[in-house]
């Protein structure tokens, strides 16, 4: 079950619905605080630190300019500048994540990835940005996926949202399974991260014996690093990475 007070999820979901109907409503989400309650949009302070996690690596600084792209579409808040760039903080930090994944897991070209809880899809856009051969899933609920996929059109991105295959290469899922309860998560963990070759996920789950719990039940699995957020904010936030 997702654990988000139900009036927030409700205002959440109905945004979501109207969002799919009314492209002027579509057209400003990102700023609007019935969506970016649930789905979060980073802060100013995190922008230069994400910036120089990403020019760490060369690849992605060459394409830098498509994936702040991410920003022209949606009313994006808290614009500002790096360098010559004008760009978000959220965009800086879907680019920074997927900076990390390349670290950790090489190349994402033709790999098969399904992503969980996904948002607007700005990691997905990263990725196809990146990779446009990545066979990408999303799992979320119907209205988001078909949210994720009217926002990913309209930079003429492909994703799917069928079911992911029962193994996939790379499982991503960020600020997310946190908020759901233990039998959720378990569920979750049975149908789409146990099977997957590599785990990426960013983690709010804070609660010390869920953590544990959930860390002993990854390790099972997977060779598991536990890496700090970067940059570190006053939540405990962590990384999982997990390789078979
Ligand atoms: C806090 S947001 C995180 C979004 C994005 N990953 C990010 O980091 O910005 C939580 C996500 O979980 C999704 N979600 C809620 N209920 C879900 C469910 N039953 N199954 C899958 N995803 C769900 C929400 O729609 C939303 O995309």
């Amino acid at each position: 079950m997702w654990q988000v007070p139900i009036e927030t999820s409700e205002n959440y979901i109905n945004f979501v619905k109207q969002c799919l109907t009314d492209d002027a409503l579509f057209s400003n989400f990102k700023s609007n605080p019935h969506y970016n309650s649930i789905v979060g949009m980073s802060a100013p302070w995190q922008s230069p630190h994400f910036y120089m996690g990403i020019k760490q690596n060369p690849v992605v600084m060459d394409k830098f300019k498509d994936l702040i792209k991410n920003d022209i579409y949606g009313g994006t808040p808290n614009m500002g500048q790096v360098d010559s760039y004008f760009v978000s903080p959220n965009t800086l930090r879907h680019i920074y994540t997927v900076c990390d994944i390349i670290k950790h897991f090489g190349n994402l070209d033709n790999k098969k990835i399904s992503e969980l809880g996904v948002g607007y899809g700005a990691t997905a856009y990263m990725v196809k940005t990146m990779s446009p051969t990545t066979d990408y899933y999303l799992i979320d609920l119907p209205e988001v996926k078909e949210f994720a996929t009217k926002y990913l059109n309209h930079f003429d991105l492909e994703v799917n949202s069928s079911e992911p295959p029962d193994a996939v290469d790379i499982f991503i899922s960020e600020f997310c399974l946190s908020e759901f309860d233990d039998k959720t998560i378990n569920e979750f963990y049975t149908k789409y991260i146990q099977n997957a070759d590599g785990v990426y996920l960013m983690m709010n789950l804070h609660d010390e014996v869920r953590k544990q719990n959930f860390i002993q039940m990854m390790n099972y699995d997977f060779n598991l690093e536990i890496l700090p957020e970067y940059p570190v904010t006053h939540w405990p936030n962590y990384i999982i990475v997990g390789k078979k």
